[in-house]
């Protein structure tokens, strides 16, 4: 059967011609003050969606671990299914910069296996970047990727994949020496060679200080309204979490929308009215089936010849052909 091409996607020439965003394009719109959207995304469909609405960073996160696999902690985000979710989401938006996130254990036990697994981000992931929780301890890992032809975001501030250490998901750089030691690591990684940063849940002066000294785009998430981009986990911007962290303000409500939808659904189902159009018989084909012996198709053309109008699923007899396939 063929089904319709999603709108957008590849092939499609109906959406607009939009504008290719780099990490070249990034740097200039931090450089001239411009600041940049970025969301995480799972699936190559809601990419597109985001992409047409102007985001122009989709970051596929390990947050997939809870918003897609309902899993309870980052920390059990497979890497094979975050590289398979990456691609996706690369081939829903080609032309906005797609960030794969690295996954516990995909890049802390050997120098090799990090730099063959961010390497897989960008072959197989189709990913534009790769991003990993860092401190400076990363940056000579951070130095071989770069060498190796890897653009890497090093995520500084709080690192949810260090949960088990910290007791929980805790904000960073409330204490002076703290925030040093932020500010440190944010250099560190930029001068290993990271084309961007991304700092998580930190006071408003420790992102000043990080944008004091380092010179690559810096997204936010909890960090403050100064960072050059800004990111949130979609799930929490567009209402479909249950408790979204502070910084997080909903902006829609599509948890309620769809669970609307899905009583709506139920209750078509239940009425029988499941709309749009069922396919049909050729021309006098459905007679020839009710010869054959099927009491239920004979109704029907009972049904049909006697009432109008017709049960909504009852089989067209029509011969009109079905809009999306023969
Ligand atoms: O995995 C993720 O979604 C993230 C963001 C919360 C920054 O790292």
């Amino acid at each position: 059967m063929a089904r319709t091409l999603p709108s957008g996607m590849p092939g499609d020439t109906s959406a607009a011609a939009s504008v290719r965003v780099t990490l070249s394009s990034l740097a200039r719109m931090a450089a001239e003050g411009k600041p940049f959207a970025c969301l995480t995304c799972y699936d190559a469909t809601t990419a597109r969606w985001l992409a047409r609405g102007g985001v122009h960073v989709l970051l596929v996160g390990d947050t997939a671990a809870e918003m897609v696999l309902g899993l309870g902690r980052t920390i059990d985000m497979p890497l094979e299914v975050l590289i398979a979710l990456t691609a996706g989401v690369k081939r829903g938006a080609p032309d906005v910069v797609v960030m794969g996130d690295m996954p516990f254990m995909s890049y802390h036990a050997s120098e090799s296996d990090a730099i063959r697994n961010a390497g897989r981000f960008l072959t197989e992931g189709m990913a534009d970047i790769v991003k990993l929780e860092a401190d400076a301890s990363f940056a000579p890992l951070v130095e071989k990727m770069t060498r190796a032809g890897i653009p890497v975001c090093g995520h500084v501030g709080s690192k949810p994949q260090q949960a088990a250490l910290t007791s929980g998901y805790a904000s960073a750089g409330r204490t002076a020496s703290e925030a040093r030691r932020v500010v440190d690591d944010a250099v560190a990684l930029e001068r290993a060679g990271a084309k961007l940063l991304l700092v998580e849940a930190v006071p408003a002066e420790v992102t000043l200080a990080i944008l004091d000294a380092t010179t690559v785009p810096l997204i936010g998430i909890g960090a403050g309204t100064d960072c050059h981009g800004q990111v949130l986990v979609l799930q929490d911007l567009v209402g479909m979490t249950e408790r979204p962290p502070r910084f997080a303000e909903p902006v829609a409500s599509l948890g309620r929308s769809f669970e609307d939808a899905a009583r709506e659904w139920v209750g078509r189902v239940g009425t029988r009215r499941i709309g749009g159009q069922s396919y049909s018989m050729r021309a006098g084909e459905a007679e020839k089936l009710a010869a054959e012996g099927f009491p239920r198709v004979r109704q029907g053309l009972v049904d049909d010849a006697s009432a109008a109008p017709a049960r909504s699923v009852s089989i067209p007899r029509s011969g009109a052909r079905d809009q999306r396939s023969t």
